[in-house]
């Protein structure tokens, strides 16, 4: 039987994080560059994306960019950002028509102009749309997400709009990027590494973890199906 038909509708996770991992083995393992594997990962992230509005996920966050991702040759880095607004101005339409808002969280200001404004349209387009919340990680690390609140929060006590008594986890979790979005209850990775590699550090805490080998260009709405699946067969205690 598919994974789908086996998945419990009425126990489904409201928001699955995603790192989207191994495009650069995929691609090498067959003979060709490193981008050939991102441009082939977007197929994934189309399937993935109606995986989820298909059963009425609300939120899917994908790690797209880490802050560390910088750090790789410029002509990957370049090859990416193209990818990332062609593949964002393409399906913009289709965006629409499922009822997918667009939302992103990450130091967008570190994108080249054109990718900040190409993603910043995609955004306003599809703000009104009340399906599938489609997160993407741009530019982001929860490091970074973490001191900027600690930056932002420091500010507002200096100028009397905080009292540093009054900061509770809720507080805080209203200064990172994902105020607004419920914390993830499932996590998955795919290619077979089992890290967290600077994702969602804070959000992450009594997330379930979900590892599988396939690379991310091979992935496929069974394979998301399955990851649900499986996270329904847990026991979620909280400290319990
Ligand atoms: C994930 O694939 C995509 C990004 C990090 C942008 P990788 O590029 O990390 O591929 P591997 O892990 O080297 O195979
Ligand atoms: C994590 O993958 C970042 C993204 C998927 C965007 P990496 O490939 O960059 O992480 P490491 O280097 O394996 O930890
Ligand atoms: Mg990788």
């Amino acid at each position: 039987m598919a994974y789908k038909e086996k998945i419990d509708m009425s126990r489904l996770p409201v928001h699955i994080a995603v790192i989207m991992d191994g495009n650069g083995r995929w691609a090498q393992q067959r003979g060709y560059d490193r981008i050939v594997g991102h441009q082939n990962g977007v197929t994934s992230v189309r399937e993935t994306t109606e995986a989820a509005a298909e059963i009425g996920i609300k939120y899917l966050t994908l790690y797209a960019f880490s802050t560390e991702n910088w750090g790789r040759p410029k002509q990957e880095v370049d090859a990416l950002m193209e990818l990332l607004v062609d593949t964002i101005e393409k399906e913009t339409p289709t965006l629409n028509k499922n009822n997918v808002r667009l939302r992103a969280i990450g130091d967008l200001s570190r994108l080249p102009e054109g990718a900040e404004n190409k993603l910043r349209n995609c955004l306003k387009q599809t703000e009104t749309n009340t399906g599938l919340n489609l997160v993407l990680a741009l530019s982001y690390s929860a490091r970074w997400e973490i001191t900027a609140a600690a930056q932002a929060m420091c500010r507002d006590a200096r100028d009397g709009r905080l009292n540093p008594d009054d900061i509770t986890d809720r507080v805080v979790a209203s200064y990172l990027d994902t105020r607004d979005m419920p914390d993830p209850d499932l996590l998955i990775r795919t290619s077979g590494e089992q890290r967290i590699s600077n994702f969602l550090l804070w959000q992450l805490a009594y997330t379930e973890l979900y590892f599988t080998e396939t690379h991310w260009p091979d992935f496929r709405k069974e394979n998301f199906y399955q990851a649900i699946y499986e996270y329904q067969q847990r026991e979620r205690r909280f400290g319990k």
